[in-house]
Formats: C-alpha cells, sequence, structure tokens
C-alpha cells in the first residue's frame, strides 16, 4: 500500500494529516470525506514550482476545480499561486464567491450556456477556452455589447489517444470536445476568430484526456499543439503567445498503479517542458506562456472517505457483501468506471487482511458497489472502513440519490479538522421541492 505524506498507522489506527481517523469519524460522523491540506498544498507547490524550475516562471498551473470544488480549494489555489479552471458558472460563481482573482479564471466546456458566458465576461475572467463557432459569435457579440474584448484560446484536439478509460479520453477523431487539427476544422476556427473583433486569440488549449500515467502522451499532444502553432504562424501569420495543454497526470488508486510521488511528477513536468522547448527551438518559435490544468493529481490522494460498516452478508460459494453507509451517492466511479480502490479498516489499520469482499453502498440497486474483491480483515458492524485516493471526482459527482444525503467534508491540518463543506440536512433535500397547492388538498 502506498502510504505517504500524512497518511499513517499509528497504535492500530489510521492517521490522517495528524488527525486519528476514528476520532474524525466519531466526532463529523461518517460518511465523511478528509482531506488533507498538506498534501493538497504539497501537490499545487510541485506545478508551481515546475514551471519556475524547468520553464524559467513563464507560464502558469491552474487547479482544474471540476476534482473538488468548495470555497476553501479556490482559496487554497490562490495563496499557492495557481489560477483556476472553472467549467460552468457554477464553478466560477464559487470561486467568485471565495474571492479568487477572476484573472486568474479560465472558462472551458463544449456548450457554455449565454448566461455562463455572460457571467465570465462580467466577472472579468482571464480566458475563455472557445469550443463552438456558435459560442464565438455569442461571445463576440457579448463583448461588444460591454464594450471589451475578450482574451480567448481555442480547444483544439491534436488527435492523441491517451492510454485510459474511453470515457475520459478527450482527444480522439471521434470527440465533443474541440476542433480537430487533423481534418482542418482547427485552422479554421483560427482565421474565425482572428476576424472578431472583440475577441483576442491568445493561443490553443488541449487536454488528452484524464488518469494518464504514460508522459509520451503528454509530450505527443505538445508536439503537436507545437507543429500546429508553426503552421498557424506559417499559414496566417499567428503568433501564438499560449498554450494550454491541460491536465490528467495520473494517481494511484490500488495495486498495479504505480506509486506517485513528488519526484515522479517532476519528472514527468520536466519531459514536458522539455518537449516544449525544443519543438519551439526546432520550429523558430517563441516560447509560449504555458498552463497546466492539473485536478485529479492534486486532490485526488490527498482525500479519503470514511464509512461504518453496517449490515454484512456472506453468500456462501458467491461473495461477501459489506455494506456501508454510503455508495453511488458519494462515489459514482466504481459504477461509472469500474474503478478499484484500495480499502483498510481504520479503527484496525495493523490488522492484515484474511478475507476478499465487496463493498456495497446502500442505494437500492445491485450494481451500488465501491468495489469488488477487496482485500480486508473479517469486518463487523461498526468497524470504520476508509477508500483512499477519493479526493477528486467523488464530492463533485456526488448526488442526492435516494434522498441520501451528501457527505460532509473537512479539511486536516496539523491534527485539526475543520468543514469546508458543511453536511447536509433533511431540509436541504426539501428546499428546493414545491408541492402544487392543488396536490395538497389530497385526502390523508
Ligand atoms: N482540463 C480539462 C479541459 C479537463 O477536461 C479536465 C478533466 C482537466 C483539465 C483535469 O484533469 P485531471 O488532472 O483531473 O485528470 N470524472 C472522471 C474524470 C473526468 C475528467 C474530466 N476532465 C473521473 O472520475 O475519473
Amino acid at each position: 500500500m502506498n502510504f505517504r505524506n500524512t497518511l499513517l498507522i499509528k497504535d492500530g489506527h489510521l492517521h490522517i494529516g495528524g488527525a486519528d481517523c476514528v476520532k474524525l469519524a466519531e466526532e463529523f460522523s461518517t460518511p465523511l470525506y478528509v482531506y488533507d491540506e498538506a498534501h493538497i498544498r504539497t501537490m499545487m507547490g510541485v506545478y508551481r514550482d515546475c514551471i519556475e524550475e524547468f520553464y524559467g516562471g513563464n507560464g502558469r498551473a491552474l487547479y482544474a476545480s471540476k476534482a473538488f470544488a468548495c470555497e476553501a480549494i479556490y482559496a487554497i489555489a490562490d495563496e499557492e499561486g495557481l489560477g483556476v479552471d472553472v467549467v460552468s458558472g457554477g464553478e466560477l460563481y464559487t470561486a467568485l464567491q471565495a474571492g479568487f482573482p477572476p484573472q486568474k479564471i479560465c472558462m472551458h466546456g463544449n456548450n457554455k450556456l449565454l448566461h455562463e458566458l455572460c457571467e465570465a465576461l462580467d466577472a472579468g475572467v482571464g480566458r475563455i477556452v472557445v469550443d463552438a463557432a456558435s459560442e464565438a459569435d455569442l461571445l463576440d457579440a457579448e463583448a461588444a455589447r460591454r464594450g471589451m474584448v475578450q482574451d480567448v484560446l481555442i480547444r483544439i484536439n491534436p488527435g492523441v489517444e491517451a492510454h485510459t478509460h474511453a470515457y475520459v479520453q478527450t482527444a480522439t477523431p471521434d470527440s465533443k470536445f474541440g476542433f480537430s487539427v487533423a481534418n482542418g476544422s482547427a485552422e479554421e476556427m483560427v482565421t474565425y476568430i482572428l476576424s472578431k473583433p472583440h475577441l483576442r486569440l491568445r493561443g490553443f488549449h488541449c487536454h488528452i484526456g484524464s488518469q494518464i500515467f504514460e508522459k509520451q502522451s503528454f509530450v505527443l499532444a505538445a508536439e503537436k499543439c507545437l507543429a500546429f502553432m508553426r503552421d498557424m504562424r506559417d499559414r496566417h501569420a499567428f503568433c501564438c503567445e499560449e498554450l494550454d495543454l491541460g491536465g490528467g497526470f495520473g494517481i494511484w488508486y490500488a495495486e498495479g498503479d504505480p506509486a506517485r510521488t513528488v519526484s515522479a511528477y517532476r519528472e514527468d513536468l520536466k519531459a514536458l517542458f522539455g518537449a516544449v522547448k525544443a519543438g519551439c527551438a526546432a520550429y523558430g518559435l517563441p516560447l509560449p506562456f504555458l498552463y497546466l490544468e492539473p485536478g485529479r493529481s492534486i486532490v485526488g490522494e490527498a482525500g479519503i472517505t470514511l464509512y461504518t460498516v453496517g449490515t454484512i452478508k456472506d453468500i456462501p460459494g458467491i461473495r461477501k457483501y459489506i455494506a456501508v453507509d454510503g455508495g453511488m451517492f458519494d462515489n459514482p466511479r466504481y459504477c461509472l468506471y469500474g474503478s478499484v480502490y484500495t480499502a483498510l479498516l481504520a479503527n484496525r489499520a495493523d490488522e492484515a487482511p484474511t478475507e476478499r469482499v465487496s463493498i456495497a453502498g446502500k442505494c437500492c440497486e445491485s450494481g451500488d458497489l465501491i468495489g469488488v474483491d477487496i482485500n480486508l480483515p473479517a469486518a463487523e458492524t461498526g468497524d470504520i472502513l476508509a477508500i483512499f485516493s477519493t479526493g477528486a471526482y467523488h464530492y463533485s459527482m456526488a448526488s442526492n440519490y435516494n434522498r441520501n444525503l451528501v457527505p460532509p467534508a473537512i479539511l486536516v491540518k496539523d491534527g485539526k479538522a475543520e468543514y469546508i463543506v458543511k453536511p447536509q440536512t433533511y431540509d436541504d433535500l426539501v428546499r428546493n421541492d414545491v408541492l402544487p397547492a392543488r396536490l395538497k388538498k389530497r385526502s390523508l
């Protein structure tokens, strides 16, 4: 098991950020998302410092806030000197509520709604990544109405097949994202945007996918972007000042995944920046201001989820189900992608696994599992189960399915924990419900 940073076992209990997970479960109840602030800050620092050390500071890491968005994470990103990327009016609103500087916000999305574009313009976000011709029209018109010129990037699809789950590949020929370099639509968009008086084309953006380990995929994408930059200079005299290479760096979830250390990330980033520098030198291009958009690699391993074991069902010859007080409403990733996780009993953390079990949620469907074939000591009702690497795309993809409450999130620093997302209440569940008067008349 890859225990690193402040995740460790002491006196038989799992600890995170200096806090005993059993005590956290008692104090804050379960299910509970727990975040280690030191880990988040370390990973933000890795990106920030690598840009400084290996790329002369000529760039900025934008935390991809879809991985985990709440006011606290935007505040931490700001303190650590990062920008952020947002993909919806809701993420933008949350960032602004946290006082995040709009100039350091970049907005994405393959179908940004008119009101979202207007919100971005009104807030003064630094960059908007254009992903459709109709969006360029809308944005140009709205910027004109405001008497402003908006800085934009074009999302290009360089055509790189990254080795990851098909649902999170984004740069294959069949993709809803971006403009294909191969079929000429990216080039058309360059001339189209250059003709828009209220849009200032700064450069290009690409994102090849998520949970990727091969640095070669990132390097290849960068090389394809640079070749495109060269072509646009040669054919349209367009000087690309900025290049956004997206996110996607993989993290450790379970046995078989490479253990990702700080030095491993640093090496990958060094290789990537090296490829950009080499490409620019080869093509005689000025070095672009570089953006990266890491999400999962910043918050993924910083987070764990704590559950309490409830019912246990052993079906002889078939499998043993350990049910917890969470499920697909706080972690839909097994259902969506068949994701594999590592689990531990936080209150008996030094006991060796003795059996293979499936961890079931409490939702009313058989597919509501958090994992199958997980090695654990014989669990008992009341044990505290910890699942690792749940910091990215868990809270942000949680739902109220079956009217379960989305768990709260706490942030742990130097052994002290505090809420960064409060617990929901049943009142929250009915807050937006409307019972029309004619339905109230029914006889009870
Ligand atoms: N930039 C763009 C344009 C993206 O679409 C994404 C992720 C990122 C950056 C951040 O990628 P990261 O560094 O986190 O890999 N729900 C899926 C992941 C979807 C990723 C969507 N885009 C999951 O749970 O695995």
